[in-house]
């Protein structure tokens, strides 16, 4: 008999939940529910899947995740699994750039708004699903290398992403009897949407050129397809003893103690 297996991928429609995505139904996953709010994105990833996939049977579900949004999302998602959900993949999350405030100028507003995409949606994510989640199910957040990294005028996304990975290791005990486990995937730069609004072209270009090649102890560019690898494998049995834990997958830019000098110089 046929193995069927049920994925639903926040932020599935760019980037890295992209990359997700299409691993996940690589990997054998039968259902696939794709979170997203660009319909026209969205549609292109589901087409990508279905195409590479004929079997698998894609949803989408576009939704903007407000406090509303979560609960119509999750209904929705309830609603598509009745046999429930195997894989549940949390990646929203991003930088709303007039949020990017050193700590003196930090407005109510910006706090709001940081702590829901990063915080907030994941954490009701979970528990809008959670009753729909299968025995020897996984749930993954997608969290940062920021988590454990700080960054001048970051903290609005530094701080919510480090509470990701200390709520995660508290779902994976709340979760554990019921079989199904709780990470968070760090990654590092990767070259995504979520940098276009960031930095000028000219400033991107140079960053993801001379300044990671240098400042990326593996040299190179990390790409959502090698974020991608590590979380299907955190997804998957052969991570079924693995919950409650923190994987980087960042090239090594965490670990280099001059990345910073090297980064700094090449944007000088
Ligand atoms: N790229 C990096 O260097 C990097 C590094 C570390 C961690 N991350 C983390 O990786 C995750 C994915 O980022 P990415 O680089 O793939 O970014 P991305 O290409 O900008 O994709 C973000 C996704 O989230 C969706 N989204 C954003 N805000 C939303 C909202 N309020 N409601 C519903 N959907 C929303 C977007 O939907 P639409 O496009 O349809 O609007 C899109 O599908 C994030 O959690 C980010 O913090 C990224």
């Amino acid at each position: 008999m046929a193995v069927t297996r049920t994925a639903v991928v926040t932020g599935a429609s760019s980037g890295i939940g992209r990359a997700i995505a299409l691993a996940l139904a690589e990997d054998g996953c039968t259902t696939l529910v794709l979170q997203g709010r660009n319909r026209e994105r969205l549609d292109e990833v589901a087409a990508e899947i279905s195409g590479a996939h004929p079997s698998a049977t894609v949803h989408t579900a576009q939704h903007d995740l407000t406090v509303e949004g979560i609960s119509a999302f999750c209904e929705q998602t309830k609603g598509l699994c009745t046999e429930g959900v195997d894989v549940l993949v949390n990646n929203v999350g991003g930088v709303d750039p007039s949020a990017a405030l050193p700590c003196e100028s930090v407005t109510s507003e910006a706090y709001e708004s940081m702590m829901h995409l990063n915080f907030k949606i994941p954490v009701l994510v979970l528990s809008g699903l959670s009753a729909s989640l299968n025995e020897g199910g996984s749930v993954l957040f997608i969290s940062s290398l920021n988590a454990t990294s700080p960054e001048a005028g970051g903290g609005l996304y530094c701080a919510p992403k480090a509470a990701v990975n200390m709520y995660v290791k508290c779902a994976a005990l709340d979760l554990a009897p019921k079989g199904i486990r709780v990470n968070s995937l760090s990654p590092g730069y990767c070259s995504t949407r979520f940098h276009d609004q960031l930095m000028p072209a000219e400033v991107r270009q140079v960053v993801e050129t001379t300044g990671l090649a240098a400042a990326n102890a593996l040299k190179g560019m990390m790409t959502p397809e090698d974020v991608a690898a590590s979380a299907v494998f955190l997804c998957s049995d052969r991570a079924r003893m693995i919950t409650g834990t923190d994987l980087l997958c960042d090239a090594g830019l965490g670990v280099n103690a001059n990345a910073g000098t090297v980064l700094g110089l090449a944007l000088s």
